[in-house]
């Protein structure tokens, strides 16, 4: 698939969910974009999760399938995201800036704590108390890392003249379709 989905209406997908939006309003996107759209999508997940995890007994109970499904679909939608960073957005940002080393060492470095996490979550399988936190755990480190690369990675490769984002929006979207195809 490429990036430049069918952009017309479609009568027989009513939805206007999110993701659904970004999927098919994709193809004048640059890197960042591309990126920062997975990080709202990723957000409003982190939302939905904590809205049914405050819920009391025995209301938190009936949820717990619910809560199950948002974090596997939380942790496959980082895992996909941080891939396709690590593969080839950080590695052409390490060539064109020199000095952007110790941010990007950072930044893999936070990616090792979230697949941490991202494994302890999978490994309890099933949504509790336990897995609700380490969820809201998830959802912190998350929001800091997203911080640091809107800050500061984004700012450095849209201000760098040897870093051709519009390209890199389309190796990444291709390698996510790829990854998420399984
Ligand atoms: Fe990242
Ligand atoms: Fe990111």
């Amino acid at each position: 698939m490429n990036k430049t989905n069918n952009p017309l209406p479609n009568d027989s997908d009513d939805s206007d969910n999110s993701e659904d939006s970004v999927m098919s309003d994709i193809s004048d996107k640059d890197a960042c974009e591309l990126l920062d759209a997975d990080h709202i999508a990723v957000k409003h997940l982190f939302v939905d999760y904590a809205r049914l995890a405050v819920l009391p007994e025995p209301a938190a109970g009936k949820t717990a399938g619910q809560r199950t499904a948002l974090a596997m679909k939380i942790c496959d939608e980082l895992t996909v995201h941080a891939q396709i960073e690590e593969e080839i957005f950080y590695p052409a940002l390490r060539k064109a800036l020199p000095d952007a080393g110790a941010l990007l060492d950072k930044a893999l470095a936070e990616h090792q704590q979230a697949k941490q996490l991202i494994a302890d979550i999978r490994g309890i399988g099933k949504a509790n108390a336990a897995m609700d936190t380490l969820v809201a755990e998830l959802n912190v480190a998350i929001e800091n890392h997203v911080k640091d690369e809107r800050d500061m990675l984004f700012s450095k490769a849209m201000a760098a003249p040897d870093v051709d984002l519009l390209s890199l929006a389309d190796q990444m979207f291709e390698r996510q379709q790829e990854l998420e195809a399984g």
